[in-house]
Formats: structure tokens, C-alpha cells, sequence
């Protein structure tokens, strides 16, 4: 895609892609979107997105380590609280436990969130197949983690 079009093509199809996207979200990426912007005014004061990609929590544990960030000194209304639970949990929710489990959390959230892994269920060559282009796009696991990450895929994200 990125060689069939010219800069400007580029960001037309990305403008259509993106407003048809929101279209089809309808209400639920209008939320998403809120929480996404919550997150960003509210999180990202002292310390980068890191951390939150690196956690997968459910609603209970975003909601304990959003409250110790306010004590902290986070500012989040009330109002915004359940849109942003909402979102933590949508993009970084909970994962199984299993040896892949950090192996996914550390190398697989740099360039996008679990939702894609999520909506991608496979078995084990199918996975095998996504991470090789993975490594492609420029993910970096050792012939180590590459295999205990398929088992850990396959087993808990399988068809
Ligand atoms: C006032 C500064 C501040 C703001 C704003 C802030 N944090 Fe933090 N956050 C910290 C500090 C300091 C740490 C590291 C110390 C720690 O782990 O307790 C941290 C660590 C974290 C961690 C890692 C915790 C761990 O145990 O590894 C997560 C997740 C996190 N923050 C999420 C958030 C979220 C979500 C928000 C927005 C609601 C937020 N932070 C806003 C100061 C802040
Ligand atoms: C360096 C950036 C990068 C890293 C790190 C990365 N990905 Fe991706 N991933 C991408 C890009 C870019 C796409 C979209 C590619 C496309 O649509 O052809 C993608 C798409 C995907 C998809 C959807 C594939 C599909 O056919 O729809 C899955 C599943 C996925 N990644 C899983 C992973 C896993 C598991 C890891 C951890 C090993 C990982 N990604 C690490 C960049 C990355």
C-alpha cells in the first residue's frame, strides 16, 4: 500500500479509510475515541504510554492503578472515569497467564495494542505465518521467545 500511493494519495485513502471506520464504529468509537483522549490528557503528564502497554488488566485492576495514580497526583474527573476504564480495558485488557504472556506484553505493544491479537484468532502455523511478518515489520523476538509465543497464541488466541 505504502508504494502504490504518492504522499498526498497516502493520506486521501487514510482520510477515507478513517472516516469510514468511525462511521461504522458509530457510538462505540465515539467512546473509545473520548477515552483514548481522556487517557492521553490525563496519563501521559509523567511518564510515556510504556507502561500502560506493558499492563493487561481488567476493569477492577484499571480502575486500582488509575486510583493510585490519582494519588499520585493524575487528574481524572468522575465524568471521565468510566470512559476511560472503558478504554484501558478495551486496549489493554486482561491476558491470559502463561510463559508468552510477557513475551507478548514487552514486544508485541510497541507499534499496536492487543485488540488486534484479539480479533485475529489462528492456530498454531497461522501464528507462526503473523509473527513472521511481524519480525517483517520490525518486531524483535529471539528464536526463543518467537516459539514459546506461538504455543502461548495458539493455545489461548486459537480457532
Ligand atoms: C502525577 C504523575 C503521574 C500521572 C499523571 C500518571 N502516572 Fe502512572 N505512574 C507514575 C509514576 C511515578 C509511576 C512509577 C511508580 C510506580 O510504579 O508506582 C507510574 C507508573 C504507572 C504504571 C506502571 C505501574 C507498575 O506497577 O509497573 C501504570 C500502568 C501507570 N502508571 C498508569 C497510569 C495511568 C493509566 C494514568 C492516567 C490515569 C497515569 N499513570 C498517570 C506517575 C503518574
Ligand atoms: C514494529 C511494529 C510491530 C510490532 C513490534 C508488532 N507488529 Fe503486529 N502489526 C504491525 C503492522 C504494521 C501491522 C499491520 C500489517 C498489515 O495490515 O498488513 C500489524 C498487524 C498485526 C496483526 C493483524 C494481522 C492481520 O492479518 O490482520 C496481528 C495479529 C499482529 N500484528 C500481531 C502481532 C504480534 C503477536 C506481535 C508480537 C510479536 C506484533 N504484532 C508485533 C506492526 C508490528
Amino acid at each position: 500500500m505504502k508504494h502504490l500511493f504518492g504522499k498526498t494519495g497516502q493520506w486521501a485513502f487514510i482520510t477515507v479509510a478513517m472516516a469510514a471506520a468511525a462511521f461504522a464504529a458509530g457510538q462505540g468509537g465515539d467512546e473509545a475515541a473520548r477515552g483514548e483522549r481522556i487517557m492521553n490528557n490525563s496519563c501521559l503528564g509523567c511518564h510515556d504510554l510504556r507502561p500502560i502497554q506493558t499492563q493487561a488488566f481488567d476493569a477492577a485492576g484499571w480502575t486500582m492503578m488509575v486510583n493510585s495514580m490519582i494519588e499520585k497526583g493524575a487528574q481524572v474527573s468522575t465524568d471521565d472515569m468510566p470512559a476511560l476504564i472503558n478504554f484501558l480495558v478495551r486496549s489493554h485488557g486482561p491476558l491470559p497467564d502463561g510463559a508468552g504472556k510477557a513475551v507478548l506484553l514487552n514486544r508485541c505493544t510497541i507499534c499496536h495494542d492487543l485488540e488486534r491479537i484479539r480479533r485475529h484468532p489462528s492456530d498454531a502455523e497461522g501464528w507462526e505465518d503473523t509473527l513472521s511478518s511481524m519480525l517483517n515489520e520490525g518486531a524483535m523476538l529471539t528464536d526463543q521467545e518467537f516459539a514459546i509465543l506461538v504455543n502461548y497464541l495458539a493455545r489461548n488466541f486459537g480457532q
